[in-house]
């Protein structure tokens, strides 16, 4: 497909299908987690949001196994040339950490949930096992200090991550989210 960059038409070459596939629907099931989780205490007495919060957020883990197995054996296209160095920079950061928070916010949430007494299951069709973890354990906390705080880190990366991509498309007008599209 062809995009004009700088006045100059030229070929996008595409994320393949499988990485576009697996981009937007870990990007869904993140973005709900995320409003799930927030929103889950300020609804407590409507809807009880965590039984789903738990297991899109087992679902996010297992997606971005196979997510990150498939990056590192599949090519992926390089970035347009009017991308600039702090650009680039500051695109593999941001993509590096939200990598990184696809599998800690999860396994957090994984681990304190252990410790409770609520079952763990898989939109009630099947029990996912649970850590050897008591509240008393140390782990427990760091989990979910961890979960709590990076929760909003990854809020503040994604819309930082979305308002990138929403500029290169419609100010820099040149072929970044065509390539995830
Ligand atoms: C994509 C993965 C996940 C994301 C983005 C996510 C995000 C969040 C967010 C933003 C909160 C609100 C934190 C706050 O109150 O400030 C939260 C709470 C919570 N999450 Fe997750 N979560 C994920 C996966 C999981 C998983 C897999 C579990 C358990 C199996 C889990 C269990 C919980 C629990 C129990 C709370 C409530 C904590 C509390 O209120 O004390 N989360 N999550
Ligand atoms: C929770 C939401 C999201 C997460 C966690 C996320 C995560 C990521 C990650 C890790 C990459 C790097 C892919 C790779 O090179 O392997 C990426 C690429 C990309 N994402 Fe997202 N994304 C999210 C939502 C979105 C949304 C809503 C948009 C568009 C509005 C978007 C647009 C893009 C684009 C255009 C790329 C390609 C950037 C490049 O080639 O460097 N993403 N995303």
């Amino acid at each position: 497909m062809a995009s004009i960059a700088n006045g100059h038409v030229v070929d996008v070459v595409k994320y393949n299908s499988v990485a576009r596939m697996l981009h937007w629907i870990i990007a869904i099931l993140i973005i709900g987690n995320i409003a799930g989780g927030l929103l889950h205490d300020p609804l407590e007495d409507i809807v009880s949001l965590m039984p789903t919060h738990k297991a899109i957020g087992i679902t996010v883990l297992v997606l971005s196994i196979v997510r990150v197995i498939w990056r590192f054996s599949t090519s992926h296209p390089p970035l347009p040339a009017s991308v600039t160095a702090f650009q680039r920079v500051a695109s593999k950061i941001v993509q590096f950490v939200l990598y990184l928070l696809m599998f800690i916010m999860p396994l957090s949430g994984w681990v304190m949930t252990s410790a409770g007494t609520y079952p763990l299951t898989w939109f009630g069709l099947f029990s996912i096992p649970k850590f050897d973890v008591t509240k008393s354990d140390p782990i427990y906390g760091i989990s979910h200090e961890a979960h709590e705080l990076l929760g909003w880190v990854m809020l503040a990366l994604v819309i930082g991550h979305v308002a990138a991509a929403l500029y290169h498309h419609f100010v820099m007008k040149d072929a970044v989210l065509k390539q995830m599209a």
